[in-house]
């Protein structure tokens, strides 16, 4: 019987910097996966696709002000370098913001492309004629897209099949049942005069289970109403536990 076929995850990069690619994307997890080919990274140097003397990616912006921004004629050469189908992104502070539901859906793209910005970031035209997609990774300003780019990719590619050696930890993390994962414990069972919960000791798997929705439901309730009130109007009612 052959092997079953290996899951592969492109993601091109499309960047001013793609010497700093895979930098922490090339150790642990994501490092073996990379090495395993169960993801393949292509990053894309964005200059190569100026065409002046001088490889000009950048001007100063209409209306005046601060800063420069990236040339549309040159990213849109960049962007039509990419495999049909590819689902194309730019992050920006602007977008909307980045999540578990959405590093799922990017999970099942075969192709991926984030454009990361640089400076005051890039003109307008390239997004709307392209059709990209802002994705942010949170109400702050970086110095440029590659940070949040690399954060992206190390949250769909703990979510590819083999990554992780215990395929249900995914189900049971934080966000997958629309709740904040309870505390966890390790030994020794009492440490600073703290004591590890005693039903974590029972060996009783249905007290373990309920105590720990239970703490999932008070951690969620106190540290955000947001994804509190989801959950209870979904009432979902249940997240998975450990067995
Ligand atoms: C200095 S920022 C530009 C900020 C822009 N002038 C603004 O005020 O929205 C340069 C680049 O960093 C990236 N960047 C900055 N903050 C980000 C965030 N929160 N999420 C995703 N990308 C971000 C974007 O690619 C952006 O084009």
């Amino acid at each position: 019987m052959n092997p079953p076929m290996k899951t592969i995850w492109n993601v091109h990069i499309l960047t001013l910097f793609p010497e700093i690619f895979p930098g922490p994307l090339g150790h642990s997890l994501p490092g073996k996966a990379l090495e395993n080919g169960i993801w393949k990274l292509n990053a894309i140097q964005i200059r190569d696709f100026a065409t002046d003397k001088h490889k000009t990616v950048d001007d100063t912006p209409y209306g005046g002000g601060a800063g420069m921004v990236m040339k549309p004629d040159v990213l849109d050469a960049a962007l039509n370098s990419l495999p049909a189908g590819t689902r194309k992104i730019y992050l920006s502070p602007r977008g909307k913001k980045l999540d578990q539901a959405l590093l799922h859906e990017l999970s099942a793209v075969a192709n991926v492309a984030l454009l990361c910005g640089r400076y005051e970031g890039i003109d307008q035209r390239v997004i709307d004629a392209q059709g990209l997609e802002e994705v942010s990774l949170g109400d702050f300003v970086l110095a440029g897209g590659e940070v949040a780019a690399m954060a992206l990719i190390e949250g769909v590619v703990r979510l590819l099949p083999g990554v992780l050696g215990n395929a249900e930890t995914v189900d049971e993390e934080s966000f997958a049942g629309g709740l904040l994962e309870y505390p966890h414990y390790t030994k020794p069972a009492s440490w600073k005069g703290m004591d590890v919960p005693e039903v974590l000791l029972s060996g009783d798997h249905g007290k373990v289970k309920e105590w720990r929705l239970n703490q999932a439901k008070a951690i969620t309730k106190a540290r955000r109403p947001d994804l509190w009130q989801r959950y209870e109007a979904l009432n979902t009612g249940n997240i998975r536990q450990k067995k």
